[in-house]
């Protein structure tokens, strides 16, 4: 049974994967409550609530699978990128584990993590068999933004990225401004079912630029303006229409350039994962293009899109496979390590 630890942001996740890949057990504890105050996450906060959560949450899920601790053959944890004070409590954790165990442990990068999270196993969830590589991955979380060409585990090129703030961030900041308070995407996409996409008209940025990246500044400063021109009644009795438009904006932007890099590269598998994969606009307008493209789909079920040890455990086993075992001088980095050649 391979432990896997996640704590490269603000959610403390642990989770047990067998040798097959299919998820036994995970649990997930988010730390919305310490930081919603602040508006955006708080470094040292975050440190100090996994290292307070961590250790709990592995007995609990031991517990939960009724397993004991010397059924871990391998303890996989998330080492780049992230914040290193949060990537620090899991990979000491980790490495603590592994030496006291006496089994191998695995350093995995976090993105590689989301870039699999639809390949994972469970009960009531099983991925298309013949999904194979490569695939174009849109990856799409509150830190990051990219069109990644995926040869194989391991084999990575980017192709495009945002040139500013990542979608997650937009869709953060923009329900700031309107008073969700923070994380806000899911609050936004839960208003925007109830509104007009066509409400207000928000800008795509870089809509007929050629190549495969992302902007989401202009959509931001553009929001902040339409609102600063609103009294707080005009915002709130509009909230689900503005809430759809800006939505729609970011999910054009994602879907036009999706679009465009499957075709120009000739991609008829794609895969769109991450923290804001879990938009049901974007679920919804991602299957439509597919459908009509003749493109396989593979998007995460919900619980695996925001982030979650699990997928940590998928890209561990496949390491533990090839034998990529690190050593007790693991240390965390807030940057990417591994190539995504660009
Ligand atoms: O992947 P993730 O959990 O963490 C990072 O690696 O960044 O992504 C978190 C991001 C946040 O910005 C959050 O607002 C966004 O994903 N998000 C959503 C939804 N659920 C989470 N954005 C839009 N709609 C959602 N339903
Ligand atoms: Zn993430």
């Amino acid at each position: 049974m391979l432990l896997a630890i996640e704590t490269s942001c603000d959610d403390t996740s642990v989770a047990l994967l067998d040798e097959g890949g299919v998820v036994r057990g995970l649990i997930s504890q988010n730390q919305d409550s310490s930081h919603g105050t602040f508006g955006g996450i708080v470094p040292e906060i975050a440190g100090r609530d996994h290292s307070a959560r961590l250790l709990p949450e592995i007995d609990q899920l031991l517990k939960k699978c009724s397993l004991s601790l010397n059924t871990i053959s391998a303890v996989a944890v998330t080492s780049e990128p992230g914040l290193l004070g949060s990537l620090l409590v899991g990979v000491i954790t980790a490495k603590a584990l592994a030496i006291s165990l006496g089994v191998p442990l695995i350093s995995v990068n976090h993105l590689e993590g989301h870039l699999f999270a639809g390949f994972l196993k469970d009960d009531l969830y099983s991925p298309p068999q013949d999904f194979g590589f490569p695939f174009l991955a849109l990856t799409v979380s509150g830190g990051h933004t990219s069109l990644i060409e995926v040869q194989d585990v391991g084999k990575y090129k980017v192709i495009g990225e945002t040139l500013d703030d990542a979608a997650g961030e937009a869709f953060d900041k923009f329900a700031k401004m309107v008073g969700l308070g923070f994380p806000g995407g899911q609050k936004v996409d839960e208003l925007a079912k109830s509104g007009r996409p066509s409400a207000y008209s928000f800008p795509r940025g870089l809509k007929s630029s050629d190549d495969f990246n992302f902007s989401f500044s202009g959509l931001k400063s553009a929001a902040f303006r339409e609102l600063q021109a609103r009294s707080p009644e005009e915002i709130k009795a509009r909230l689900n229409d503005y809430c759809a438009s800006y939505q729609e904006s970011i999910v054009d932007s994602l879907i036009e350039k999706l679009s465009l890099a499957s075709k120009k590269l000739g991609h008829s598998r794609v895969v769109v994962t991450g923290g804001v994969s879990a938009n049901s606009r974007l679920r919804v307008r991602s299957e439509e293009w597919a459908k009509k493209e003749g493109v396989r789909l593979l998007v995460p079920p919900l619980r695996y899109c925001t982030d979650n040890a699990a997928m940590i455990g998928w890209v561990g086993l496949q390491k533990l496979k090839r034998g990529e075992i690190a050593d007790h001088t693991l240390a965390p980095s807030p940057h990417s390590r591994i190539e995504f050649e660009n």
